[in-house]
């Protein structure tokens, strides 16, 4: 017999481990720095480089010198529910990837959206396990048919962000299996992905990077995953406790767990060198696979052909929205005078901070992309709302570069900035810097203000600054932490330093020089501080008082309404779901003033709307990515219509039956079960402001008829319905499976399946969706296995999870 690709890789993988003595080995196991493997020259092997993820490929610097494509935000994704365009997604992320010379993404991230507080929702998917692992699955195929890894992330039940990095998340083994481990179950046996990223979290006793239970008995030996497991960023905590755990990978490096730590831990007859071998052996493959070791034939020898990142940005953004109210056909906007409305209009937040974070070459806003897209002198623009409660980084106005010094006061490198925030962690350094030669870094440049008045500039950070504007030395002090968490300087609120009188469109130089406190003894080093500023500030009832009177002399009103980057962000939870600043009091003026106002949200989940039964249409565009306003404008016009349904229910706090991210006593109880989300909301009688599934469009849909087909194999629905509206349209046809006879102890219905269709005006269409074996499974907790719930199943099928059209009943 012929040998495979497959078995002649892994011929390579074993010629290669015997060429590498216990040193290189565990070498091999540990980060280099902040993004890559050593390269091992003696058995062929290039240095394995990973960059984040998921919406783009940043590559190894935090700057905007090698910008990236960034796509809309994962729960826009999820809100296409479609794989194929999650699969187009990953193509060019591939492609993304490729250029920057990654060979790993660190992507896609398929936790739950357990409670509407988690702070990093906006890089999940869905409540829905199902929907997650659909998207996830067709994102991790779509990235290495590239010929790129992916490492799904993060094993498992990192759903929140408070204390991520020692909460013990107690989880019945019942919803683990049910829930949080259900997508990376379907990714495994659906998409075959080539790493796994453990999470910070414990769960149920062990640290996620040393959980032998969840990592060899459950994901490799009963899921059969022969990918690589790679630590998060500092999870990895104990030598052999990881060795055990199933870990192949510490990250970030130098100075891990593994490395030299693990060499000592051999020869000291502490860890054993077959497991030593079989993470190399792992990580050696992965390198096969993705053609960084020689003599082994890489899984994609002729990748797919280039795809244009910005388009594919757009068309995912517009696939993606929302459109959840639409009262009077508000939307698409009939031709007149637009007022356009709100800061996220001209400074749109186009993607999630923390980790997700990309520079793209270029951002749309909604202001510029209404701007090209209607007649000229049809559209005005009033701020209406400052979302921020405190001084943002400077970012709009601002042309910023770092300028890096010796001692001496001798340049040593440049860096553009892309914002007023410098981040380099590690060896994330300009050309020609060291974190032994660097002394001092100066952000300098040029700011031109958009408004006449007083702006107020501040410094966030510790250590000695000075502060120039426009000639003058406003701070020249060293900044220390205010109380004893040194990280309330990062997360807490910048200090306002300076308040200056400038004159809109007359640009003035701008300096913040920082110096480099010497090492303090931590393996990682990172420079970061943040230059933030604030426009002059108005009254808000002013500001409103003038966006209603746009409004009023306007035929619509659009206003755009958004979250800050202190609301939804990695590191941290909210504490509640309101619009920040005085947006909510905007919508309700500019509605009073026009009966035609349509609200686009801005966020990348959910948030409370009090005002929407009082405005005329809802829009909800996520972090909608670079293209952003270009898609939106394609939306409101009509051009396209927008076709997201919600991955995730939408209501207010009070009603959402699952809130507690805070644990007590270093625990956090997943109390509920297998009650989250729609789950939850139904077994609780409560009704939110959108539900599961909603997403309205521009036609509408009649449901006709469905065929059930039962095999012994697979349960096939085929459902026929009919545009019966008067333009062409994109339906997502939604299957929930719902026992006949009620059982406390499941959800009243679940989503069992999908499938989207295209109809024109009139014209029928069948979209067939096959329900996994799995929907109709409950984990057993008595016996430790899957069970098959026999009986009788209504097959509930419609719009959303509230909206069902026809029903078929099924014995299985
Ligand atoms: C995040 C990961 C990310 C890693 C590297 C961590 O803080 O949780 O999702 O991949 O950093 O940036």
């Amino acid at each position: 017999m012929t040998e495979t690709a497959e078995e002649r890789r892994e011929a390579a993988v074993e010629a290669a481990l015997g060429k590498l003595d216990l040193d290189a080995k565990t070498r091999l196991l540990a980060g280099q720095d902040m993004w890559s493997l050593p390269a091992l020259p003696e058995a062929g092997l290039a240095s394995l480089v990973m960059s984040d993820g998921p919406i783009g490929v940043r590559g190894v610097h935090w700057s905007a010198d090698d910008p990236s494509v960034a796509l809309p935000s994962p729960t826009a994704l999820a809100a296409t529910w479609d794989p194929g365009l999650a699969h187009r997604a990953g193509v060019l992320l591939a492609q993304e990837a490729r250029r920057k010379g990654v060979h790993v993404l660190l992507a896609p991230t398929v936790n739950l959206h357990r409670s509407p507080l988690g702070g990093r929702h906006f890089e999940a998917y869905s409540e829905d396990p199902y929907l997650t692992g659909r998207i996830g699955a067709a994102y991790v195929r779509g990235v290495q048919s590239g010929g790129v890894g992916t490492t799904v992330k993060h094993f498992v039940a990192n759903d929140a962000e408070t204390d991520r990095l020692t909460v013990n998340n107690v989880v019945s083994e019942r919803a683990l299996r049910e829930l949080y481990l259900a997508p990376f179950e379907a990714i495994v046996a659906n998409a075959h992905p080539w790493g796994i990223m453990t999470a910070y979290n414990s769960v149920n006793g062990p640290t996620m990077t040393e959980h032998h239970h969840l990592v060899e008995e459950v994901l490799r030996g009963t899921w059969g995953f022969d990918g690589v497991n790679v630590s998060d960023w500092t999870a990895a905590r104990s030598t052999t406790g990881a060795l055990t755990g199933g870990l192949d990978i510490a990250m970030p490096g130098p100075g891990t767990v593994y490395g030299e730590n693990l060499a000592r831990a051999v020869r000291d007859g502490e860890a054993d060198e077959a497991l030593v071998d079989a993470a190399v052996r792992r990580v050696l493959r992965l390198a096969a696979r993705v053609g960084a070791l020689e003599g082994a034939e890489p899984v994609v020898t002729a990748p797919p052909p280039d795809a244009d990142g910005a388009a594919l940005a757009r068309e995912i953004a517009r696939r993606s929205f929302v459109l959840v109210r639409n009262e009077g056909g508000a939307l698409p906007l009939r031709p007149g005078r637009i007022a356009l409305i709100g800061a996220a209009a001209r400074d749109a937040r186009v993607l999630g901070g923390g980790s997700a974070t990309v520079f793209p070459a270029r951002t749309v806003s909604p202001l510029d992309g209404l701007t090209a897209a209607l007649p000229d002198g049809t559209l005005t623009y009033t701020l209406g709302a400052d979302p921020n409660t405190e001084l943002p980084v400077a970012d709009a106005g601002f042309e910023l570069r770092a300028v890096c010094r010796d001692a001496a006061g001798t340049v040593l490198g440049t860096r553009s900035a892309p914002s007023g925030h410098i981040q380099w962690t590690g060896a994330d350094l300009p050309d020609g810097v060291t974190h032994e030669n660097l002394h001092s870094v100066e952000l300098t440049g040029t700011f031109t203000p958009r408004e006449s008045g007083t702006h107020t500039f501040g410094i966030k950070g510790l250590g000695p600054f000075r502060l120039t504007v426009a000639g003058t030395v406003h701070y020249d002090d060293v900044q220390r932490p205010d109380g004893d968490d040194p990280f309330l300087t990062f997360f807490g609120p910048p200090v306002p330093h300076a308040r200056v009188g400038l004159t809109a469109g007359e640009p003035v130089e701008v300096s913040l020089a920082y110096t480099v406190p010497p090492p303090d003894g931590r393996p990682m080093r990172v420079i970061g501080f943040t230059l933030a500023h604030q426009d002059p500030q108005r009254a808000p009832e002013e500001l409103i008082a003038e966006a209603a009177e746009a409004a009023r002399a306007a035929d619509t009103a659009v206003v755009v309404v958004a979250t800050t980057e202190r609301v939804e962000s990695e590191g941290f939870d909210r504490t509640d779901l309101r619009l920040p600043g005085h947006q909510d009091d905007l919508v309700r003026a500019v509605a009073a003033a026009n009966p035609r106002t349509v609200v686009i949200v801005n966020s990348g989940s959910p948030v409370e709307l009090p005002w929407r039964d009082e405005v005329a249409a809802v829009l909800l565009s996520w972090f909608p990515g670079q293209e952003g306003g270009a898609a939106l404008a394609d939306v409101l016009t009509g051009a396209h219509e927008p076709g997201g349904r919600l991955p995730t229910t939408w209501g207010s706090l009070a009603d959402a039956p699952v809130t507690r991210v805070v644990p007590e006593n270093g625990e956090l109880p997943y109390e509920e079960g297998v009650f989250i989300g729609y789950r939850a909301w139904e077994k609780h009688g409560r009704t939110p402001a959108y539900p599961f599934g909603h997403g309205l469009g521009y036609t509408d849909w009649g449901y006709e008829s469905v065929e059930v087909a039962v095999t012994p194999h697979a349960t096939t629905a085929t459902v026929r319905l009919r545009n019966t509206g008067d333009r062409p349209g994109r339906e997502v046809v939604q299957l929930y499976l719902a026992p006949v006879e009620a059982d406390p102890t499941r959800p009243a219905r679940w989503l069992a399946g999908f499938a989207g269709v295209e109809a024109g005006p009139g014209e029928t269409v069948e979209a067939t969706a096959e329900l996994p074996r799995r929907a109709f499974e409950i984990w057993d907790e008595a016996t430790g296995s899957w069970s098959f719930v026999k009986g009788s199943y209504e097959i509930q099928i419609g719009r959303s999870i509230a909206d069902r059209r026809i029903t078929a009943t099924i014995n299985v």
